[in-house]
């Protein structure tokens, strides 16, 4: 089976684990751990932002971000429901509404102007997520923030390398969260990264990652652990290095796909908006005007094939159980993307004569 996504790992990730196993050196949390510290300072290099902070998961980068934004109980937060559980999850952990909105249906981002149509006296925050690695609209989300006062959390767990008009993704927002789990671009295992360029939020984001201390056993605000320990570190550190070589080649297998697939009138295939640069994470195609049975079924013969293609995401999350009470309208243009997308595998172990085989595959399906 060719899988949706595959670790990148090689020697010199083993060999930096080993390193730091040897050094006795495992964490961070009395400010002496040099690989975390030395990944956020690259990391913040690579992403262009003023302040890096590793945490231990994308989630745990959401959360934080959620509450160092001054997002409260009842508080209203306007998100897409087209995305990973994880983005509204951390809304509703720190107590208060996700209000779900429709997305672009050409790029499955959320949509500006039903951002605009949701907000409310409450709303306090909207997150952007980067689908598939596609940059979401960020200027005019930008514009409609200012104009409301409202913050911009951008959820880049799939965006490593992405570009939005000329800046690496997570410029426009006010903190971007990011994932380093074992299938994204670049992996710790698990493991996150939170950045922004503002000091103040910085601070807090900092407090909040170690039980809100401010100095040893004395907290003054409420926090959590949410530190990477020194041996994810270490290898995000390799990671990061071997992103761009992991970022070409996943241009290049989806430019291959491109290429075959462009024959197919019943498929919508995956474009990068005018000044955006992909950073491919997943290659998403539209099955046009299939239900979701039809869909299922070419995902199931592709799966026959040996050919790993997965669902992002079947279900929205304001149609499953836990997420259902926050439901408010119906999201057409979401719930019709749950129905009929799928991608498909071209992660850098994805070689060139498999590229073809996947798409010749999919081809002799339609
Ligand atoms: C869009 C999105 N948001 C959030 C997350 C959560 O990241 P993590 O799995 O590292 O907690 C992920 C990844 O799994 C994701 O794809």
């Amino acid at each position: 089976m060719i899988p949706i996504n595959a670790p990148q790992i090689g020697e010199e990730e083993i060999e930096a684990v080993v390193k730091v196993l040897k050094s006795g050196v495992l964490t961070n949390a009395l400010g002496a751990g040099p690989m975390v510290e030395k990944f956020e300072g690259d990391f913040a290099k690579f992403v262009k932002a003023k302040h890096a902070l590793a945490v231990n998961s994308g989630t745990a980068a959401l959360h934080m971000a959620v509450v160092s934004a001054g997002i409260r109980r009842d508080d209203e937060v306007i998100l897409p429901s087209f995305t990973f559980v994880a983005t509204a999850e951390t809304v509703v952990l720190a107590g208060a509404k996700p209000v779900f909105v429709d997305i672009n249906p050409e790029t499955y981002t959320i949509s500006p102007e039903e951002i605009e149509k949701a907000i409310t006296s409450k709303t306090k925050a909207v997150i952007a997520v980067d689908l598939y690695g596609a940059p979401a609209d960020m200027k005019p989300i930008r514009e409609i923030a200012d104009k409301h006062e409202l913050k911009i959390i951008e959820d880049a767990a799939q965006a490593h390398g992405a570009i939005y008009s000329g800046k690496p993704v997570g410029a426009y927002a006010d903190i971007t969260c990011w994932s380093f789990y074992a299938s994204k671009n670049m992996t710790t295992g698990e493991g996150g990264m939170i950045t922004t360029n503002d000091d103040e939020l910085a601070e807090t984001l900092r407090l909040i990652r170690c039980h809100g201390e401010k100095q040893k056993y004395m907290s003054t605000i409420i926090g959590h652990n949410y530190r990477m320990p020194e041996i994810e570190a270490a290898i995000g550190i390799v990671q990061l290095r071997r992103l761009p070589g992991f970022l070409a080649k996943r241009r290049e297998n989806a430019e291959r796909l491109t290429a075959k697939l462009c024959k197919a009138e019943n498929l919508q295939l995956p474009r990068e908006q005018p000044n955006c640069r992909n950073s491919w994470y997943l290659y998403t195609v539209r099955l046009k005007g299939a239900s979701r049975a039809k869909r299922d079924a070419v995902v199931e013969q592709l799966k026959s094939k040996g050919i790993g293609a997965e669902v992002y995401y079947p279900w929205p999350i304001h149609l499953m159980p836990a997420y259902r009470r926050f439901r408010r309208l119906r999201l057409t243009e979401t719930e019709k993307a749950a129905e009929q997308v799928f991608s498909l595998p071209i992660h850098p172990s994805v070689s060139a004569q498999q590229a073809d085989f996947i798409g010749e595959t999919l081809l002799s399906f339609l």
